[in-house]
């Protein structure tokens, strides 16, 4: 989707955050489109949802410069999920700031990939995006997900909190942590 020049690419100890490729989207279906995957984030989705999914991460790319990339381990060159950037969009919910999220596969679980590449996220974001701060979105039950934005740093941020049916159809709160450049730079 970007040319070679342009093309975003990030090492970390382990892993690669890089640009989509347009035959990457399979992969990253056939591995995260599963019921654990999508369990806090409305389910497995049909055609029209991935399709509409895609066109999303390709916009952000396009718009802002930086999105959901690719997360791909560098031994195996397995395609683990995505981690990065977006400009918080969410109906209800607080606009236009800088928002990190994931989802990795469920065999890629456990093992410290997603705190590495969302660790390196948000160090893009405060110097490469130049932000002061950096917002996360989930559901109350989603522990796995907001586990890692404490694991991170991050912090409550009930007054930012939202409804939506999008995601959990039992509790609709939509909880926000959030982390100030002041914290991240203090942080070992
Ligand atoms: C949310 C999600 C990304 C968290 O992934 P994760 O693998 O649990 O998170 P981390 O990368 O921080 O890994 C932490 C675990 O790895 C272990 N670990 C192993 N090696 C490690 C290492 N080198 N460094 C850090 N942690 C390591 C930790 O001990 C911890 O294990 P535990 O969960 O048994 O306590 C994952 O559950 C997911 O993709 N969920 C589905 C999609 C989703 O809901 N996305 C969020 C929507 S809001």
């Amino acid at each position: 989707m970007a040319d070679s020049e342009t093309e975003f690419r990030h090492e970390t100890a382990r892993l690669i955050l890089r640009d989509w490729r347009e035959d990457d989207w399979p992969e990253f279906w056939r591995t995260t489109n599963t019921p654990a995957v999508m369990r806090w984030l409305g389910g497995v989705q049909d055609e029209a949802a991935r399709a509409a999914a895609q066109t999303r991460v390709e916009g952000y790319r396009n718009d802002h410069g930086h999105t959901f990339w690719v997360i791909e381990r560098k031994d195996d060159a397995a395609l683990l999920g995505f981690c990065g950037l977006k400009r918080s969009n969410q109906p209800g919910g607080p606009q236009g700031m800088m928002e990190i999220g994931w989802r990795l596969r469920e065999d890629a679980w456990g093992q410290g990939y997603a705190k590495e590449a969302a660790a390196a996220s948000l160090a893009l974001a405060f110097e490469r995006f130049g932000v002061d701060e950096v917002i996360a979105l989930t559901v109350q039950g989603n522990t796995g997900s907001w586990g890692l934005m404490r694991r991170l740093g991050m912090e409550r941020r009930p007054d930012l909190d939202f409804d939506s049916a999008d995601f959990d159809p039992e509790n609709p709160r939509i909880i926000i942590h959030a982390i100030a450049r002041d914290t991240w730079e203090s942080q070992p």
